[in-house]
């Protein structure tokens, strides 16, 4: 993973047609807040539901990882956001929505996903620069199922020692089987966020880390209502996800 933890990267700095290639700022902090930081990240947003710069810089890993730079630069103009996020920053929750959103209208491999499916596409493609960044959440399991159910006593917790203003979400747990090389949790959600199609991509990129097919039955959602999100998720060795 390229940013998160200690530094926060900036837009890319433009370039005129046929000029010199686009240079890329980065703004080294260091858990401290820089000066391009202290101009655009402090919040006037007491009343708004805020992410860490932490998601931001994991989206644009993503973004460029799939796709480019100029996409996510293009993704960053679309949103109307002004595109540079400090890991220890907080930002309006709606301009990550709005950026994974903008992704689907941008890019043509994801034309006509809706901002949810972006979003879970978001978290799924995360695992891959969480499991690098983090490996120690990971290897102490062989299947998923055990993953997840250090999210809030492990992970999680561990974020809040490293970022104490971090808001993690908390979730409950049902239902845990084994049986033979099929596993399965139900996880409980609910988030002032209401970040659910993030926790499914998650799950199932975490699915992919342990070689397991995730199956995630999404049985009752916040957004629809209700008080609290339902997932029941399936683990079984290798094979192509499925969601629904
Ligand atoms: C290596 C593993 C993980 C790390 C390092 C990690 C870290 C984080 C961090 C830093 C945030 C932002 C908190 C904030 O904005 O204040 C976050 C949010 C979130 N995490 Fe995790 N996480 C991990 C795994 C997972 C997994 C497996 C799930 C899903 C089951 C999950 C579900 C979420 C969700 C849904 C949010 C959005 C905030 C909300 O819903 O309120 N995370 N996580």
């Amino acid at each position: 993973m390229r940013d998160a933890g200690i530094k926060a990267t900036g837009r890319t700095a433009a370039s005129g047609k046929g000029g010199a290639p686009p240079v890329r700022v980065v703004v080294i902090v260091d858990r401290a807040v820089s000066s391009t930081e202290s101009r655009h990240a402090e919040p006037r947003l007491e009343n708004r539901p805020t992410v860490k710069g932490i998601l931001f810089n994991l989206l644009e890993d993503v973004v460029v990882d799939a796709y480019d730079i100029d996409l996510w630069d293009r993704v960053i103009d679309r949103a109307g956001v002004h595109g540079s996020y400090s890991s220890v920053g907080r930002y309006d929750e709606r301009e990550l929505k709005a950026l994974v959103g903008g992704l689907g209208e941008l890019c043509s491999a994801a034309r006509g996903a809706s901002d949810g499916e972006m979003l879970k596409w978001f978290g799924v493609q995360a695992m891959v620069p969480l499991a690098e960044r983090y490996p120690a959440f990971f290897e102490p399991h062989d299947h998923t199922v055990d993953f997840i159910l250090t999210l809030n006593d492990v992970i999680h917790a561990e974020v809040l020692k490293l970022h104490p203003d971090a808001e993690v979400p908390t979730f409950q747990f049902s239902g845990v089987r084994r049986t033979g090389g099929v596993s399965s949790v139900t996880l409980h959600y609910t988030s002032g966020r209401m970040m659910c199609a993030l926790a499914e991509g998650f799950t199932i990129g975490a699915a992919g880390r342990f070689g397991e097919r995730a199956t995630v039955r999404h049985r009752s959602c916040m957004l629809d209502g209700d008080t609290e999100c339902r997932m029941d998720c399936t683990f079984e060795r290798s094979a192509p996800n499925v969601d629904s």
